[in-house]
């Protein structure tokens, strides 16, 4: 998740502008920044990696000549926060730039095809192929509009993307195009904008035109033009005024970043699941090979560790122990050694603990893999092997759709090494992907059908001194981070246990209207047993709140409160869309007390910008 931004002014320089902009872009990604303008034959173009202000102020992104001109604030998915990789990218002659947000998942083979065709590539980035399409198909029919050459281009291109390109071709223009990333228009007075998202330009204009998949957009100081990229039909739009303060427009309407970040995570999923193979391929490769393997993390991302160990094993027969890292180093410290791979898990990338558990591994000569949600971080410079999970930037101290990523990646290791050893049938492994690619649109159902029902519940147990989340196989891990949620966000005491465990202790806390949340999947082997804790716990008059699946009449006729969640939900693939519930139920819950979602007390999230 990157941020765009393009402008042709009627008065005035562009980069100001574009310069100011991008910082009310910053939310979106901040580890490398650019802006390029047209002016008199010319393209002129700054760009570096490092926040705005810091870029800003070795580079002064302010003073480029021209009223015409394209910017870009970057989270890094392909090739490191570096110089090289910031955006615009240009083409061989530095006549075209394009600046982009989304992912290209055909980049390789786009990328291979055009330097056969003496085509010369500067960064690792998958966006650069974009300005040599544009050029190539400029070189092979010198008569096309720069419109008309981009629509070419983007008709090659798999996957997401925003993009706005500039070239000497057309120096009075910009071209746009989207296909599932974030685009629209602001229209001003003497005016236009493209952008990620409206708070760029709100200072400006508060008349927005929202662009759709499949639409490519030419921008003149005359207007805009709106056309199918499929077959160049032209599409009338009037723009629409949006009243937003600028606050509420960085959330995009939402109140919190919270909420907005739990409603992106259908968005956040299918990203994650446009993941290079190659690295998967890597690190399965790695802990295929790996005589012992630690999955080490702190809080959300070690219940992510905890869910994949039951993934690895089930899936792949695989052995790994999930390690809290913070008890890394008195736990194994000493015995970690050569033959060991640590797969340390941090959205960050800066969790001191985390970092602390991987030097010393390190210094013992172990294996370090990484799985990070934040490319350039300190874990991706540890690490032998990384992963970048690809949800861009989490503002919301609490972790929610990095958590659900973190588990769709691991669930897409797991895959890989059943395969690598043959432990599954294929049938299976054909089935588990095709319920992992179905998972976007189940969260979607899951936040559209039951929230308000999740709001409502929130309301009734808004007094309960304490809850209990009990959860049975992998899904313990889904009940520990349910408990997280409510205690980091809400304020809540809560405990999670196995549900197996909860007889040996816990349950003589159990008095009546005591809530107890279970995590019920229908699939495999657990669903039987769980159903004797509930009756466990029923017993002794625990008011049961169900996470369950759609129809499970079972569970439903045990429990006093339910939120459903889509049938055939394979159980090791169940944590991700059964986590939603939890995530929501936490958000609901602080607001009922009154609380700020975005700004628990303890604030354990290492960001930088704020
Ligand atoms: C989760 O909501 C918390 N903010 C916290 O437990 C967090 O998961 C933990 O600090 C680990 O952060 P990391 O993934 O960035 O390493």
């Amino acid at each position: 998740m990157c941020g765009i931004f393009g402008c042709i002014l009627n008065e005035g320089n562009a980069a100001p502008v574009i310069h100011a902009s991008l910082k009310r872009l910053e939310y979106r990604g901040y580890d490398s920044v650019g802006v390029a303008t047209i002016h008199n034959g010319k393209i002129y173009m700054k760009k570096d990696q490092g926040k705005i202000d810091d870029v800003h102020r070795i580079l002064d992104l302010d003073d480029l000549p021209g009223s015409i001109g394209i910017g870009h604030t970057r989270w890094a998915t392909h090739g490191a926060p570096l110089k090289v990789n910031a955006h615009p990218h240009s083409d061989c002659t530095g006549q075209i730039v394009v600046v982009h947000n989304g992912i290209i998942e055909n980049f390789s083979e786009l990328k291979l095809e055009l330097e056969n065709n003496g085509h010369n590539f500067v960064s690792r980035t998958d966006t650069e192929v974009i300005a040599h399409l544009i050029e190539e198909n400029l070189e092979k029919n010198p008569e096309l509009s720069l419109a008309d050459a981009v629509t070419e281009a983007v008709k090659r291109l798999e996957g997401s993307y925003a993009i706005a390109v500039l070239s000497m071709k057309e120096p009075d223009k910009i071209v746009c195009a989207r296909n599932e990333s974030p685009l629209v228009l602001g229209v001003g007075e003497n005016s236009i904008y493209c952008a990620s998202d409206i708070p760029a330009f709100l200072q400006a204009t508060n008349k927005a035109v929202l662009i759709n998949d499949g639409e490519l957009i030419i921008l003149s100081s005359k207007g805009y033009e709106i056309r199918k990229i499929r077959d160049a039909t032209v599409v009338t739009r009037e723009p629409e005024v949006v009243d937003w303060t600028p606050e509420m427009a960085v959330k995009q309407g939402y109140p919190h970043f919270m909420i907005k970040e739990i409603h992106e995570q259908p968005a956040t999923l299918r990203n994650t699941l446009r993941m290079q193979e190659h690295y998967l391929d890597l690190i399965s490769t790695f802990l295929d090979r790996a005589s012992e393997v630690f999955l080490v993390a702190c809080g959300t991302s070690y219940h992510a560790c905890l869910a994949a160990s039951y993934m690895f094993s089930k899936l792949a027969f695989l052995p790994t122990y999930p390690v809290f890292a913070s008890e890394f180093v008195e736990q194994h410290g000493k015995s970690v050694n050569i033959d060991s791979t640590i797969l340390a898990v941090s959205q960050s990338g800066e969790t001191a603990d985390t970092l602390a558990a991987v030097n010393c591994s390190q210094q013992r000569a172990a294996t370090i893999l990484g799985l990070t949600n934040t490319i350039g971080s300190t874990l991706t410079r540890v690490s032998r092997v990384y992963i970048g999970q690809q949800s861009g930037p989490e503002i919301g101290v609490a972790a929610t759709k990095t958590f659900t990523s973190q588990l769709s990646v691991m669930a897409q290791l797991a895959l890989k090494l059943s395969k690598k050893r043959g432990k599954i049938s294929q049938d299976e492994m054909d089935y588990l992907a095709e319920k992992l690619e179905t998972l976007p649109e189940t969260v979607e159902t899951i936040i559209l059908t039951q929230e308000e029902k999740i709001k409502q519940l929130a309301s009734k147990y808004k007094d309960a001194k304490i809850f209990f989340f009990l959860g049975r196989g992998i899904n313990t891990a889904t009940a520990y981070e349910g408990r997280l949620k409510l205690m980091e966000i809400a304020y809540v005491p809560s405990i999670a246990f196995p549900a197996g465990e909860s007889k040996h202790g816990p349950i003589s806390l159990i008095e009546p209207g005591f809530p107890v949340i279970f995590i019920c999947a229908k699939d495999g082997s657990t669903h039987k047993t769980l159903i004797g804790n509930i009756m466990e716990m029923k017993a002794r008059g625990a008011s049961i709140i169900s996470i369950m699946e759609e129809g499970d009449e079972e569970v439903k006729a045990l429990s006093d409160d339910y939120i459903e969640v889509p049938k055939g939900i394979p159980e090791v693939l169940s944590p991700i869309p059964f986590a939603i519930p939890l995530q929501l139920l936490a958000y609901y819950m602080a607001l009922e007390k009154g609380y700020n979602p975005d700004m628990p007390r303890n604030l354990a999230k290492s960001v930088t910008v704020k």
